[in-house]
Order: C-alpha cells, then sequence, then structure tokens
C-alpha cells in the first residue's frame, strides 16, 4: 500500500482515534493494578474477577458515555447502557483476569462496536464497523474499522500466508465456567498433532489481534461472550483473514463457538471439525496407565 493511501485510510476514521484513546487510558490503569497487585474474587468456580476488572470497565463506560453520547454500552462487569442505540460497544475491560490475577503478563482491553439497524431484533447481530484492542504491557494497540484496514500501532497489518495446518501455529482456551462439560481438549490434541503447535496464552482477544497480525494462523473457542470477540473479529476480517462457527457458517457474536483463520486453513480446519464432531480422525491417546506399563517394562529390559 502507497504512503498516500495508508495516510486516506486512516484519516477518514470515525471510532477508532477516540476509542483508541479511551483504550490507551484503560489499559494504562490495568497496568497499575498490575504493578500494584490485586486480591482475587471468584464469581464461580474457577471465574475469577478483580477491583481492576471493574473499575476500568467504569472508566471506559465513562469514557465512551462521553466520547459518544447516543451509543450503548454492553460490558462482561454488567454494564448494559442505551440498550435500544444504533450502535453499541461490547466492552471486556480485562481479557485475561487469570493471567492478570496471577502476574502473567498477557491481558488487554478490548473494545468492539456494533451497528445496529433500528428494526433489528434483540437476539440478531447488526455489523460490526470498529475494534480496538489494547496490550498495555507491550503497549500494543490493534485496531480496525469495516472498510479502512487493520492496524497494529497505526502500521497496517495483515494476515499469515501460510496454506497448510501442517505449518501453522494456532490457539484456543478453555472456559472458567462448566469446565466439566468442555469437549476441546480433544480438538488440542489433535490439532496439536497436525500443526506446529498450540498456545493458551489466556486471552481471547489478543489471540484474535494475534491472528490478524500474522503471529498465529488459527484460533478456535467454544463458549466465548460477544465482549471476548466483537473486536477480535472485525481485526482478523479488515486484516484478510476468515471467521465463522465450527461448521463454515456465518458467525454470530452470540452463537458460542468461533473459528478464524488466515482464511488460507479455514476448509481444512472445518474438514477436520466435521470429521471429528463425527467420531472420525481421533488419534488415540495412551492413557497414563498404558504410559506407565510401558515405560516399567522399557525399564526392566534396560535393566
Ligand atoms: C477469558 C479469556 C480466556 C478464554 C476464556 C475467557 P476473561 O476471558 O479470554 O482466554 O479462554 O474463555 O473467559 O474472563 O479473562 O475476560
Ligand atoms: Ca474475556
Ligand atoms: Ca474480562
Amino acid at each position: 500500500m502507497s504512503e498516500s493511501s495508508v495516510s486516506d485510510l486512516q484519516r477518514d476514521l470515525q471510532w477508532v482515534p477516540k476509542a483508541s484513546s479511551i483504550a490507551r487510558e484503560a489499559g494504562a490503569r490495568l497496568r497499575e493494578f498490575f504493578t500494584a497487585g490485586v486480591a482475587t474474587e471468584y464469581k464461580g468456580d474457577v471465574d475469577i474477577v478483580t477491583v481492576a476488572d471493574r473499575t476500568v470497565e467504569k472508566l471506559v463506560r465513562t469514557r465512551l458515555a462521553e466520547a459518544f453520547p447516543d451509543h450503548g454500552v454492553y460490558g462482561e462487569e454488567g454494564t448494559r447502557d442505551r440498550m435500544e442505540g444504533p450502535f453499541r460497544w461490547y466492552v471486556d475491560p480485562l481479557d485475561g483476569t487469570t493471567n492478570f490475577a496471577h502476574g502473567f503478563p498477557q491481558f488487554c482491553v478490548s473494545l468492539g462496536l456494533e451497528q445496529r439497524p433500528a428494526d433489528l431484533k434483540s437476539g440478531q447481530d447488526g455489523t460490526l464497523v470498529a475494534g480496538v484492542i489494547y496490550d498495555p504491557m507491550r503497549d500494543e494497540l490493534f485496531t480496525a474499522e469495516r472498510g479502512h484496514g487493520a492496524w497494529l500501532n497505526g502500521r497496517p497489518m495483515h494476515v499469515s500466508r501460510t496454506p497448510d495446518l501442517a505449518e501453522s501455529l494456532l490457539a484456543t482456551g478453555f472456559p472458567s465456567k462448566k469446565r466439566h462439560d468442555s469437549p476441546n481438549i480433544h480438538f488440542y490434541h489433535e490439532f496439536t498433532l497436525r500443526s506446529h503447535g498450540v498456545r493458551r496464552a489466556g486471552s481471547a482477544a489478543l489471540d484474535l489481534a494475534y491472528v490478524a497480525a500474522g503471529r498465529l494462523e488459527a484460533f478456535w473457542e467454544f463458549n466465548l461472550n460477544p465482549w471476548d470477540t466483537a473486536a477480535g473479529i472485525l481485526l482478523v476480517e479488515e486484516a484478510g483473514g476468515k471467521v465463522t462457527d465450527f461448521a463454515g457458517g456465518h458467525f454470530q457474536l452470540n452463537s458460542n463457538e468461533i473459528l478464524s483463520s488466515n482464511g488460507l486453513i479455514q476448509d481444512e480446519l472445518i474438514v477436520l471439525f466435521r470429521n471429528m464432531f463425527a467420531g472420525r480422525e481421533l488419534t488415540p491417546i495412551p492413557t497414563a496407565q498404558q504410559f506407565a506399563e510401558l515405560r516399567a517394562a522399557r525399564a526392566a529390559v534396560i535393566g
């Protein structure tokens, strides 16, 4: 892209400039809390929340209302403002709370903007039009507006050109609620065997930003919420990638499943999901007991 077309695309941005400064301010607060250390509270079994999640959601809510008074805000920590408005921000004030609470520096703030026509029903999706994800520990700001491309710290960002799963680096995550119902360990295992590896870094929004930046070829997860995915989906799409459900169908914000990639390996992933859901292509995993028996047998041979 030429220098002039890059600056044209950036000049016409409607929402990203203000949302970026809100994300930077929120990120600075997260960094302060991270340095000071915070106590951990439980929303559920292992579902953690901290004072940082609540304080930063409050800050983002206030700033969004100042910057965009007619926009709605739908936040993970309970904010539901102006839900009937023509625009709605999905806010995750701290994506990666478990990391944050343990001092593991992989987390971010995520703001995704959806445009919602007046005749849209409450459960229906509008169009994602802007996304901002900020990683305060690396000072990395990932931004996108529909039709204007995706950017990392103001430079154009693109998905990777890797054409097959065998040469790909992937990411996924595991839920903190109803953990026993999740089948994802089977997918984790199978994808690990068929790729360069699967990372489980603990922030779905950053995982999506990394697909957009070409650092990962794909990301999938079961049971995410709109605040986890809204911004990252637009980043991936504007960076040239693809986002669908596990069957290759149209992604919906409340569909609870996301499959995103550089686009080139999307079909290969969809076929693998289809086969695995049908009980095919599952490589057996030795049980711990089988492994222990083999280990004992080998030790007996060595003497
Ligand atoms: C979590 C993170 C994690 C994902 C979980 C999410 P939170 O969000 O995105 O990577 O695996 O499913 O709930 O709770 O840290 O905002
Ligand atoms: Ca989250
Ligand atoms: Ca969160």
